[in-house]
């Protein structure tokens, strides 16, 4: 357990979030989508991150992946994870989306079974969970200065909120960190023209890996963009489809 571990859960939870937490009531399902992607091995491993910052987590997977690879490499690494828990509209729109949710009274319970797939994979010292929204999150991680070495988007796929998140969390990105994100494929027409956008304004090129998109590669960052500006810049940018 890092310095950065503890820290983090002294000041955003006060106790660790798995004390007292029945993980055996749940057996693990971690399901989750393209966390596979070698783009995951690339970046842990080159940025050896002591912070991860994680927007969208869903069951865990990737969190769970990157903490895997992060311990087969011995790096001492912590995942902070910021999700409301809640899902998506596509949740609420696709069926076999809303199952996943775990809704108890209609209100989402998967954080639970988040929470059971952490403490199964042995990560409980490693990965927190942030039951945030990405701004609300943001607000928070500015308020306390914490800043991450690589930051993976992966939470609404909107384009603003794809766009506001990017802007607001390169802000949080260590000097040589990076940031990366999922989606990058016609099919999320809203991260592609976010990705476009933002590589635009901070005259940056993503690299693509498979459908992962990824900012500052190996690279010295430009200024932080003008959060201000993400729905205005939005509403310029053509939209694919
Ligand atoms: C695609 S899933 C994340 C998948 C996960 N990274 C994986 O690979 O397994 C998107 C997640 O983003 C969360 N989410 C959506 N909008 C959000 C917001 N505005 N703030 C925080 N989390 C959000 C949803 O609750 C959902 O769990």
């Amino acid at each position: 357990m890092s310095d950065i571990f503890d820290a983090l859960v002294q000041t955003f939870h006060g106790e660790s979030p798995y004390a007292g937490f029945d993980a055996a009531a749940y057996e693990s399902r971690v399901l989750g989508w393209a966390f596979d992607n070698p783009v995951f091995e690339m970046l842990v491993t080159e940025v050896k991150p002591r912070l991860i910052i994680e927007v969208g987590t869903w069951l865990g997977a990737s969190a769970i992946h990157m903490a895997n690879i992060a311990k087969a490499h011995g790096i001492d690494t912590t995942i902070l994870c910021v999700d409301t828990w809640l899902g998506s509209s596509i949740h609420r729109i696709m069926p076999e989306f809303r199952a996943d949710l775990g809704l108890k009274h209609g209100f989402p319970t998967m954080y639970y079974q988040f929470l059971a797939n952490v403490v199964h994979a042995g990560h409980d010292k490693t990965i927190i969970p942030m039951p945030l929204s990405s701004d609300a999150a943001f607000d928070w991680l500015k308020r306390f200065d914490v800043s991450a070495d690589l930051v993976y988007i992966d939470g609404d796929h909107e384009g603003q909120t794809v766009y506001a998140d990017m802007c607001n969390y390169w802000s949080r990105l260590n000097p040589k960190g990076v940031m990366f994100g999922d989606d990058f494929v016609e099919a999320w027409p809203g991260v592609v023209n976010a990705v476009n956008l933002f590589s635009q304004k901070n005259h940056i090129v993503p690299q693509i890996v498979r459908e992962k998109w990824v900012f500052g590669f190996w690279k010295e960052f430009p200024p932080v963009v003008d959060v201000a500006d993400a729905d205005a810049g939005y509403a310029q940018l053509p939209r694919i489809s």
